[in-house]
């Protein structure tokens, strides 16, 4: 079924313009969780399938344009499109990737084009917060978790609430699966980047914390610390780190339990994505919980 949104999306961008087809072959195909949300809550239609097309072409503009934002040169394990041909090349595929999905969007009831596009404005200011927040230390967990909603759970809880809306399921139960399913997802993701070697991740490990981004268990960490390791742990932010700085940072993570309280707290918010469509008895999206927390990439 995925296939069949990936083909849609390759159609859409086509429609547009033969070049942008030719570049959207070298950006790198994730595990397209927005699309597997869509289909596994409101079934395989027409409708379904194009509202899935449509989120992943958005989630994909947000990746193209983030991507030259971090100056990062992989994605997904392979070079990004910013590396391949440059900022401008991948700026202007991520606008043609989220006008269309835009104009798509607009053939839906009221309640989704909205929901999407609001989520869309969210998703950007949460980009922002998250630039914002790496210039310094961030000691302030409310923060980072307003930051991770807003950049990444905002879309996946619309993701949800739409999917619930064109299969006229409980849009409140779904999109608070989606929100939950968000924030546990990003809280993983923060952690993997400390976790995983480079292979795993398909990028640079310990990336964030030199990158500025003062991310959960580092928060956790900061916490924890007492005064000699703190004050290390400040001495190494933004830094390029060595072997040696890396297994500290990654032995005091372990020892002081901060990877252990994020992996906690994203199992409870699982567990609370679970309780909120426990009347809808889906093994698949049981399944779509356990494999993300789980996962190791
Ligand atoms: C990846 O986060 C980035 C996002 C989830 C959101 C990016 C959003 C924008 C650039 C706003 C613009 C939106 C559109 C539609 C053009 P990350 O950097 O933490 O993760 P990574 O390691 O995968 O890069
Ligand atoms: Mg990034």
């Amino acid at each position: 079924m995925l296939e069949e949104v990936e083909a849609l999306i390759e159609d859409f961008v086509q429609e547009v313009d033969a070049e942008a087809a030719k570049l959207y072959q070298s950006f790198a195909k994730g595990k397209m969780l927005r699309a597997k949300l869509v289909l596994k809550i409101a079934g395989k239609s027409k409708e379904s399938i194009k509202l899935a097309a449509v989120i992943e072409m958005i989630h994909a503009a947000s990746l193209l344009h983030d991507d030259v934002i971090d100056e990062s040169d992989t994605r997904r394990g392979v070079d990004s499109i910013n590396a391949l041909y440059g900022d401008k090349t991948a700026i202007m595929l991520g606008d043609i990737l989220y006008s269309k999905g835009f104009l798509e969007l607009v053939s839906y009831e009221k309640e989704i084009a909205e929901a999407i596009s609001d989520a869309v404005v969210q998703l950007s200011v949460g980009e922002m917060m998250d630039v914002t927040l790496s210039d310094s230390i961030n000691y302030n967990a409310d923060k980072y978790f307003e930051m991770i909603y807003k950049k990444t759970a905002v879309l996946i809880e619309a993701t949800s609430k739409c999917s619930a809306i064109l299969s006229q399921k409980e849009s409140v139960a779904f999109a608070l699966y989606g929100k939950n399913l968000g924030l546990a997802f990003q809280i993983i993701d923060d952690v993997l980047d400390i976790t995983s070697s480079d292979e795993e991740l398909g990028k640079p490990a310990l990336a964030d914390f030199k990158e500025g981004k003062t991310t959960l268990p580092f928060i956790y960490l900061f916490e924890s610390l007492q005064n000699d390791d703190r004050k290390k742990l400040i001495s190494l932010y933004k830094k390029e780190l060595n072997v040696d700085n890396k297994l500290w940072i990654k032995t005091k993570m372990r020892e002081s339990g901060a990877v252990f309280r994020c992996i906690e707290l994203a199992k409870e918010l699982g567990e609370e994505a679970l309780e909120a469509i426990k009347n809808y008895k889906n093994s698949d999206l049981e399944r779509i919980i356990t494999q993300m927390i789980e996962r190791d990439y």
